[in-house]
Order: C-alpha cells, then structure tokens, then sequence
C-alpha cells in the first residue's frame, strides 16, 4: 500500500475543481483495503471512495481519506439460457465497457454511452439516459465493507435502486467500496426507444428497426451535441435531478407556463424537465465568477473559469443555490443536487 498525502485532486474531478485530499491511496482490489484498514493511522480515520470523479462537487479540501477505485478488468460468464452475463471491475471506464461489450456483440448498454465515469461509479446513482437505467442490465456486485472488510454481495433489490439512487447514497453511504459489477444482457436484444431525441433521430434518418450499433451511434452524437466535451469544459453532467410534482401542481405551472416540459408517470405524478424550470428562469450561458451554466443545457454547470482559473467548490454551490432559489419563486419547486456533495 502507498499512501500520497497532500494530493491535488484537480485531475481527479470531472469539474477540475482544485481541491486537496489529505491522504490518497490507490485500491487495486480487497487487499488495498484491508491493508488500509488494518493500519493504525488510516484506518480509523472516515474514507472517502473515488471513481472517475465525474459525479462529485468537492466543495472544499477532502478530509476523509480518499481510495481512487482502480481494479481492472472484465469478463463474460455463463449468463444461463437467457442473459449473458458480464462483469466488469469497478475501476474501469463505463464508456469503453459499452464499446468494448458492443464489440463483442453485447447489445443492451448502447443507450448508457458516453456517460462519464467508472464501473463502480453506476449503481451507485444507477445511471441512466435515453430511457434506460443501470438497473435495467443489472445482475449484482462485490463489495467491501469499509468497517470490517469482509466481501459482500448485492442483488438488484439489495441495491435499492431508485431515480438517480441507490443504498449507496443511504445506508451504505461512506461504509463500502465497489470491487466488481456484474451486468445481465437480454440474449434476445431489442432497442430501447421511445425518448424523443431518438424518436427524432428515427424520423431524421428513415430507420424504423436500428441496429445497437445505430442506437450507440445515435447517443453518441446527441450528446456531443447537447452536452460539454468533458476534456474541454468541466462539470460533473446534470447538475440537479428531474423533479416529480403531482397532477395538480403539474396542471397549476402549465395554466401559467403552457410549455413546461412534463412527462406522465405510471403512479399519476408527474416528472418535470429541470433543465427546462431553470432555462426559463433565464440562466442558460450566465455565469456567477467561475462557475457557468452550459450555453446549450441549463441542466449542467460548468466550470467555466478552465484549467487556469478553476472555479472553486465554493462558487459552484454558490450559483447553484442561485439557481434554486429562482426556480424556487417562480415555480415553487425545489430542485435537488444531483451528484454527490462532498
Ligand atoms: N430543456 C430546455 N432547456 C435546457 C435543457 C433542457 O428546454 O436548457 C428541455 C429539453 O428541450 C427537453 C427537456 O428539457 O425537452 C429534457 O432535456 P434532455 O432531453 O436534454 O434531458 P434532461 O432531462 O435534461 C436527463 C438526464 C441526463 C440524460 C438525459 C437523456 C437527469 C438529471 N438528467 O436530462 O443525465 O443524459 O436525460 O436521458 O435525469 C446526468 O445524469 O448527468 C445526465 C446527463
């Protein structure tokens, strides 16, 4: 085990915001851990695990010690009659997993492409884009409690899946580390449609049955279009979840704003598009010192003060309780942080 301490971890966060940790130590597999956990300065301290760092605001300086997650590998086992089954090491990369599976003829994942981050990283907030979500290609994961060390298993219902959520932001919070995810592949692929950019894509381009590769593609290019090029402008993606209101509320916001974007929910509510309450607030492009909204998705702060002025923990939390607070007045819902706070 080699302990860094007083680590920069600027390179470490999608944002690039310019926080410290005091000690950093890179987990490979079980034993780092054990290893930290066992030594009588780091182990009783808290910890703090850390993927690709694409889903975090670091809001100061990181007091806890830091694991950066870095277990490799991936391979196919025996999914029985109708699932292949795939396991991938937490530390890899989620987009090159979905490339490398589309590349193997794994079909399924090509909806969650692009989507920044690690292995480990996606059951904890289940990612999801373009009407699919991790817990739909879910099987089960290793972990480690970070109390005790000993190996733990987790089926989908264990995790406790939700929107943007899981165990992990609950009562695992700070108490496991992800070693390893295991996905299920319907052997019988069909695409997953139905979210408008891909019905229009459908429409554009004439293809009513697309292949994976097409849905891959299709995902590829609207998000380079909607959202920033992570190795040129920081941010940790959606900045704030879609929030659900019910049937009233939803009717009152459209009797005063006719084209509030809504989609109806199979229990009667209704999830409204943050990204559009806070466009309409008139944020979209507007900055508050180094921390910027997207110019072409409100949903994304960015860093917009770059590699050289970075905007600070401090500045980003600042525009987004701005941003709350005017989409707050104006419709009188309050939008909850995506990524993790830490
Ligand atoms: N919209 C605006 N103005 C904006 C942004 C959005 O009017 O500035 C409108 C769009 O025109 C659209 C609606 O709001 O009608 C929804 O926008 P979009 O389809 O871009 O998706 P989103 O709801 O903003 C969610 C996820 C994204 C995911 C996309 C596609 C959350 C918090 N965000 O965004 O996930 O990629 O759907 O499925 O659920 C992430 O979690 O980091 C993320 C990027």
């Amino acid at each position: 085990m080699q302990v860094e301490h007083n680590v920069s971890l600027q390179a470490l966060n999608s944002f690039g915001i310019a926080a410290r940790a005091a000690a950093l130590v890179r987990v490979r597999g079980a034993e780092d851990v054990r290893a930290v956990l066992a030594d009588p300065e780091l182990g009783p301290q808290p910890k703090f695990v850390l993927g690709a760092g694409s889903n975090i605001v670091l809001r100061g300086d990181v007091r806890p010690v830091v694991l950066k997650v870095e277990a490799r590998g991936r391979r196919i086992l025996d999914g029985g009659a109708r699932h292949m089954l795939v396991e991938a090491a937490a530390g890899e990369s989620w987009h090159d997993l979905v490339c490398w599976m589309l590349a193997q003829g794994l079909y399924g994942l090509e909806n969650l492409a692009l989507i920044p981050g690690t292995v480990g990283a996606a059951p904890v907030q289940n990612i999801g884009a373009y009407g699919l979500e991790l817990q739909d290609r879910f099987d089960s994961l290793d972990a480690i409690d970070l109390r005790t060390g000993k190996l733990f298993t987790l089926n989908a219902a264990q995790c406790g899946f939700g929107y943007r959520d899981s165990v992990f932001k609950h009562a695992l919070a700070g108490q496991a580390l992800i070693l390893r995810v295991r996905l299920a592949l319907p052997k019988a692929w069909q695409p997953v449609l139905g979210y408008q950019d891909l019905e229009r894509k459908m429409q554009e381009t004439g293809i009513a049955r697309p292949s994976a590769r097409q849905v891959f593609d299709w995902v590829v290019a609207i998000r380079r279009a909607k959202l920033p090029d992570p190795a040129q402008i920081g941010s940790a993606g959606s900045f704030f979840k879609n929030p659900t209101v019910t049937a009233e509320q939803c009717q009152d916001i459209i009797g005063r704003d006719p084209k509030m974007v809504h989609y109806p929910m199979p229990d009667g509510s209704f999830k409204l598009a943050a990204g559009w309450l806070i466009d309409a607030c008139g944020w979209r492009g507007k900055r508050m010192g180094n921390a910027g909204v997207h110019e072409r998705q409100a949903l994304v702060l960015i860093n917009a003060g770059g590699p050289e002025q970075p905007a600070t923990g401090g500045e980003v939390m600042t525009l987004a309780r701005a941003i709350q607070t005017s989409v707050y007045e104006r419709f009188g819902i309050r939008l909850e942080p995506e990524p993790v706070l830490v």
